[in-house]
């Protein structure tokens, strides 16, 4: 067996925030930002890294083969379909990895296979065929049938007896449209466990879609019942409803070892870190109300609760916010706080920086705090994240802008950089942001059209931050873009600007959306 025996109880965390989680319309990522997102996995401890779809695009195969390169502790994974090109492929990008994987997949329910048009013995073929030129290239294959949850159980067996022969050393089950619940998804892999000859030489994977809100539960439930590896992604984060959230999963066992004995090899602390990262580039901001990463996951608003935890923590809360890496002190900062202090306060929120990063950063925050009398956490972190989003080497700057709103109508005047020349606009709209969405459309026509924009506050108060998303769609491709303000209309223009360098971007580097989700879905 190609694969180090592990302890019965070990469950081995198989991430896929940068594959399937990117594959969601809208959660863009650049290379660097893939990058990053790769090394803060593999420092938290994650088993395998799926780091994208080499065959998609160039922009994909580059990304999986950087991040191959760089990984210390993941094996790092690729995805192909069952074509031949796709595995190869897929293995010129994994193969620098100190522990490379190729993960080959194919729809096996009756509605997948009709897509190619293929009978069952034929598929089967494919399957043989394919998993066994992969096994051929590396010691590490995972197989998974697409769809299995709604694949006929006698024809699942046959296949998955068939893929281990080949040469597969972990069988994924993926639950592909979110279709299954607990019972259904343990009795899954018990059936293929007893059933299919060779299953106790590999690895039953479980992969989860959370359509029915039962992503989290499907897989514990797979492990459970034998599966020894969870397809999750950070804040749950993938197509329409998402997948199985990493920091749920995880957590459940580590709160509920009474029942859930597993043990993974995650660090819990460094989860917040990395999930405030992904909402950053993926701009898919995480829900209040969350599981675990949720803003008001450890607040107790009312007098009961509060009262109960004062005297007693365990009355109401099940884990300890620093479990996660959540800092309890949220001390206000303020303008007359330091470089240094700065500095240790975002280390204490994860983001190291070094001193030209952190020089620019500090006079993003003295402009705030000239504004803002007390700056907390989630002050900083909308800070960072607009550093992030909106820097000087962008393409589209926002330089200057003046709004008149009133009763009267409402007009903007607005100053860009674009490539660094700069040009103004003067214009009116139905209301502040819609004149200020004019001028920049004046400045840099745009067949874009707006998918969403969204406002929150960061913090109380009315002098409180406001954080604008925007996603635009032109052309199949999908931008977002996220800048924060005390100034919403200024955050908005920010934001909207930040949408359409990311469009810029996509649209010189890489295919469009539409035909990356299609080309993951076809054999
Ligand atoms: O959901 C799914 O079926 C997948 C496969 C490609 C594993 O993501
Ligand atoms: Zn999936």
């Amino acid at each position: 067996m190609a694969q180090t025996m592990i302890d019965k109880n070990r469950v081995l965390i198989f991430d896929t925030t940068l594959r399937d989680g990117e594959q969601s319309p809208g959660a863009t990522m650049t290379h660097d930002e893939k990058l990053e997102i790769a090394d803060l996995l593999d420092e938290m401890g994650v088993d395998i890294i799926e780091a994208g779809f080499p065959i998609a695009s160039e922009g994909d195969f580059e990304a999986v083969s950087d991040i191959a390169k760089r990984a210390k502790f993941s094996t790092i994974c690729g995805l192909a379909r069952a074509k031949l090109p796709d595995i190869d492929r897929c293995w010129e990008a994994v193969q620098h990895a100190k522990s490379p994987r190729i993960h080959t997949f194919i729809g096996t329910s009756p509605l997948h296979r009709a897509i190619p048009n293929l009978t069952m013995d034929e598929m089967a073929d494919v399957i043989h065929e394919t998993v066994s030129h992969a096994r051929n290239l590396c010691d590490n294959v995972q197989w998974s049938p697409m769809d299995a949850t709604r694949t006929e159980h006698d024809y699942l067996c046959r296949v998955v007896e068939i893929a281990i022969k080949a040469g597969a050393t972990t069988i994924n089950i993926p639950d592909t449209v979110g279709y299954t619940a607990p019972t259904e998804s343990a009795d899954l892999i018990r059936m293929l466990l007893e059933r299919v000859p060779g299953a106790d030489e590999i690895i039953f994977a479980t992969h989860c879609h959370n359509d029915l809100g039962m992503a989290t539960a499907n897989a514990l439930a797979a492990v459970d019942a034998g599966a020894r590896q969870i397809e999750c992604t950070i804040n749950g984060l993938g197509e329409r409803a998402g997948n199985t959230a990493l920091e749920e999963v995880v957590m459940a066992m580590k709160v509920r070892q009474d029942i859930m004995p597993y043990q993974t090899h995650i660090d819990t602390t460094k989860i917040m870190n990395i999930s405030r990262r992904v909402a950053q580039v993926s701009g898919f901001p995480v829900q209040f109300n969350k599981a675990i990463v949720g803003k008001n996951a450890f607040l107790h608003e009312s007098g009961i609760h509060q009262d109960g935890v004062l005297k007693n923590v365990e009355t109401f809360e099940i884990m300890k916010p620093a479990d996660i890496g959540l800092n309890e002190a949220n001390i206000a900062m303020g303008k007359h706080s330091g470089r240094a202090a700065l500095r240790a306060k975002l280390k204490d929120l994860g983001y190291e920086l070094g001193d030209n990063q952190l020089k620019d950063v500090f006079v993003r925050f003295k402009a705030l705090a000239d504004r803002k009398k007390e700056i907390y956490d989630e002050d900083l972190i909308a800070l960072m994240t607009d550093s992030a989003a909106n820097t000087a080497d962008d393409y589209l700057q926002v330089k200057w802008l003046r709004v008149v709103c009133g009763s009267d109508g409402q007009e903007a005047e607005l100053k860009m950089l674009v490539d660094g020349e700069e040009k103004s606009s003067k214009c009116q709209g139905d209301g502040p942001v819609d004149a200020v969405f004019n001028c920049v459309k004046e400045i840099y026509p745009t067949q874009a059209k707006l998918k969403l924009y969204q406002v929150h506050a960061v913090t109380e108060g009315t002098d409180a931050q406001a954080t604008v998303s925007v996603r635009l769609e032109e052309d199949g491709r999908i931008g977002t873009g996220a800048a924060s303000d005390t100034d919403t209309i200024l955050a908005s223009v920010k934001a909207y600007v930040g949408a359409l360098n990311r469009l810029r971007f996509r649209s010189q580097k890489t295919a469009p959306d539409a035909d990356v989700k299609t080309v993951s879905y076809k054999l």
